[in-house]
């Protein structure tokens, strides 16, 4: 069968140039037009990259569509509600679920990873109080290659895999720290007989010497809000860890670009904007007032955690975050101001024509923000969270981008709009 192409037409030469289409397992096809420049003299034009696909890619499929979302092919929904985040970042990272023996061997190997070295705590000590979490975790995560380099050379794939392990088992350990650092609270070191998302809450919220309860709710909730940041394909960070890997840089420099990436509002740090849009709205009173300027089209005021640019039905993870929410709310007898400010909102949105024209749902943002504040996590350590979630994806985006046959350098060119050569004047 002769191969599917798709035909340009030059209207200004009339000249017809053939691009191949390549077929994806599922999803759109995609044309390829990596010669588009060289047969043709032109560049393509995508600001935002709304219609490439910038890589091939068997780990995370997207159909905004019909709001689904899947992990190398297993549903969000399976992932978030019958495994595990570990279990989810094994299978990111090695492409397959673990068995039970399996887990407790990675568990046990991340456990051993999540101390950091004690010369580490120099560099938080250097920054000022009420820094913020993001910048000492970028940090954090770039210092790693000097503490350990004893494994860097990204050529090796025991090499590579060793530090894939020891970022996603720090990752939570220098986070934690981030944060008792920038309050200048006394630091808690992980403790080998709790979980991964336990262990984590342990050192975020823990007092040295003396037990803590957590209640499994809490692990769950925080559990599952992990596994569904843990990969979106091609999004802002996760691209940018991809540029900075073409350039054969190691995992701990492209895991700290990832996390600068994901540090803007329009991306990690969108759940910290609903809990202080929540704040600014003030009582169930309001609630009215703000809607009306959502509405407004000479208001540039919007709705956090609402709509999305890929998900045009609903965002699966946000449903799944909605049950959690209620869970949460009944086993802990929560009746915040905000939560009961954040209902009415939603019952409005989703029963209001110009939203449901818009196609505007809550996102996973607007249940995030709500059940991390009822976790008591200080809003600061919001967009820290999401990192923490986000590493294995960021890794396996990596280790996936290392095993092809060859690795060609991100490098996009530019629809030059400058001066025009300029006579100086000697
Ligand atoms: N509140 C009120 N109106 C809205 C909102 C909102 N949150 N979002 C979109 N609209 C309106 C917008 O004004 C426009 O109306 P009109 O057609 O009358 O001009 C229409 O809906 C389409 O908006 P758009 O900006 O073209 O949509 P987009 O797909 O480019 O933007 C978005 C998606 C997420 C940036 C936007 O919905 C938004 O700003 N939402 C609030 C911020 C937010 O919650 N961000 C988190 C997204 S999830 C993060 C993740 O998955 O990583």
């Amino acid at each position: 069968m002769k191969n599917k192409t798709v035909t340009v037409t030059d209207n200004r030469t009339g000249k017809k140039y053939d691009f191949p289409i390549l077929e994806p397992t599922i999803g759109p096809d995609v044309v390829d037009i990596s010669k588009f420049y060289s047969d043709t003299g032109m560049f393509t034009f995508d600001r935002g990259f709304t219609s490439t696909a910038s890589c091939r890619s068997k780990i995370t499929y997207i159909d905004g569509g019909k709001g689904k979302l899947m992990y190398r092919g297993y549903d969000i929904a399976f992932l978030a509600t019958k495994k595990s985040f570990l279990e989810t970042t094994y299978l990111l990272l090695h492409k397959k679920l673990p068995d039970k023996e399996t887990l407790k061997d990675f568990s046990l190997e991340v456990k051993k990873r999540s101390f950091i070295h004690e010369g580490m705590k120099k560099l938080f000590d250097a920054f000022p109080d009420r820094a913020h979490p993001m910048a000492i975790l970028a940090a954090g995560v770039s210092a790693l290659s000097t503490f350990y380099f004893d494994h860097l050379d990204i050529d090796s794939p025991d090499e590579y895999m060793e530090m894939a392990t020891r970022v996603v088992a720090k990752i939570p350990t220098i986070a934690a720290l981030s944060y008792r650092y920038s309050q200048g609270l006394p630091v808690i070191y992980p403790d080998m007989e709790k979980g991964f998302t336990e262990n984590f809450l342990y050192m975020l919220r823990g007092y040295p010497h003396s037990h803590i309860e957590l209640k499994p709710i809490e692990i769950k909730a925080l559990d599952t809000i992990f596994t569904l940041h843990a990969d979106h394909e091609q999004n802002a960070s996760t691209t940018a860890v991809r540029v900075v890997g073409s350039t054969h840089a190691h995992p701990y420099a492209c895991v700290a670009s990832g996390i600068s990436a994901l540090w803007g509002r329009a991306h990690g740090g969108a759940n910290e904007s609903v809990i202080r849009q929540l704040e600014l709205i003030g009582s169930v009173e309001n609630v009215d007032k703000y809607i009306a300027k959502a509405k407004d089209p000479n208001d540039s005021f919007r709705l956090m955690g609402f709509g999305h640019r890929v998900y045009k039905n609903f965002d699966p993870r946000a449903t799944i975050l909605k049950n959690i929410q209620q869970e949460l709310v009944s086993e802990l007898n929560l009746d915040s101001s905000l939560m009961a400010i954040a209902k009415k909102i939603e019952d409005i949105a989703l029963s209001d024509e110009y939203f449901i024209e818009r196609n505007l749902y809550p996102n996973i943002d607007f249940y995030s923000g709500i059940i991390l504040q009822a976790l008591k996590i200080p809003k600061e350590m919001f967009a820290v969270i999401f990192v923490i979630g986000r590493t294995p994806g960021w890794i396996a985006q990596w280790i996936e981008l290392k095993e092809q046959d060859s690795i060609k350098i991100a490098r996009p060119r530019q629809l030059y709009l400058g001066p025009t050569e300029r006579t100086p004047k000697y």
